[in-house]
């Protein structure tokens, strides 16, 4: 049976080579966007795509309820293990570009780990948008984060990675190629992502295809205004409040407001 590296929470992030100091860092980074663009405090949060959450599990340890939806089983089992006696955090299983909570208004969302360009169509981002807008109160604020790209330029295939690591007792082989997409397609880069874990006593093979967008500062702000729902109201660079996007060296956040 083929797996997903998205069920295997500590491994799909040291694959990504993110570190998980950047989880405290971007909860920080969070906190000062809604110190300096809402004037009023934030108590409930929504976070899109959360995996296992470990942003929300932060921010529900400082006392705020949260709200996460993905639609990994795995994922959000791991999530309610690691929260287990946490009040104040709850998983829905929901696919992000469209759904419903039976929940009140939030304060604020968060879409982070550069995820959001997996929505490649148009409708499904809109939709997305309305989904988050409907469950936000006026004014609330969400931060959307959102790897550089640079051209277009996946047109033929490429490998990307090869290599091993080690996660705890499991021992990981990732490879990783960008595949072809049209120039047309919108899609930045067609990344497969196969990895082969060695866990004690068993062997689990991975396979996931990840479309990436080609999104850019004004093509999110141009879809935040199509949902009639958000206004995209600042960017931000590389976790600064002062570096410009022209120096922007891994990634960016869009910070959109509900109007
Ligand atoms: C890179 S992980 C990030 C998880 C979490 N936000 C974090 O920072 O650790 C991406 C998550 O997006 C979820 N995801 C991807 N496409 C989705 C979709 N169409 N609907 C719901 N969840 C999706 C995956 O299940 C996975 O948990």
């Amino acid at each position: 049976m083929e797996h997903s590296i998205y069920e295997f929470p500590d491994i799909f992030r040291r694959v990504h080579m993110e570190e998980p100091r950047e989880i405290a860092q971007e909860v920080r980074f969070l906190r000062r966007i809604w110190r300096e663009h809402l004037n009023r405090p934030v108590s409930r949060v929504l976070d899109l795509a959360c995996g296992n959450s470990p942003h929300g599990q932060l921010l529900a340890r400082a006392g705020l309820e949260v709200v996460g939806i993905d639609r990994s089983k795995t994922m959000i089992a791991a999530g309610c293990r690691e929260s287990a006696g946490l009040e104040g955090i709850r998983f829905y299983r929901r696919p992000i570009e469209r759904f419903r909570l039976p929940e009140r208004r939030f304060d604020a969302a968060f879409f982070m780990s550069e995820t959001f360009p997996v929505m490649t169509e148009n409708h499904d981002i809109v939709s997305h948008l309305r989904s988050v807008g409907r469950l936000l109160k006026r004014g609330a604020i969400y931060c959307i984060d959102v790897d550089r790209q640079d051209g277009i330029r996946a047109t033929r295939a490429h490998k990307l990675w090869d290599r091993s690591l080690r996660v705890g007792d499991a021992r990981v082989e990732v490879r990783g190629v960008h595949r072809p997409m049209p120039w047309y397609s919108g899609v930045y880069s067609n990344f497969e992502i196969s990895c082969s874990i060695r866990f004690p006593g068993r062997r689990v093979n991975t396979r996931d295809v990840v479309p990436i967008r080609y999104t850019l500062p004004c093509t999110l702000e141009l879809l935040a205004r199509a949902s009639r729902m958000f206004v995209m109201i600042a960017t931000y660079t590389d976790l600064s409040f002062t570096k410009p996007l022209s120096r922007c060296h891994r990634r960016w956040w869009g910070v959109l407001r509900r109007v």
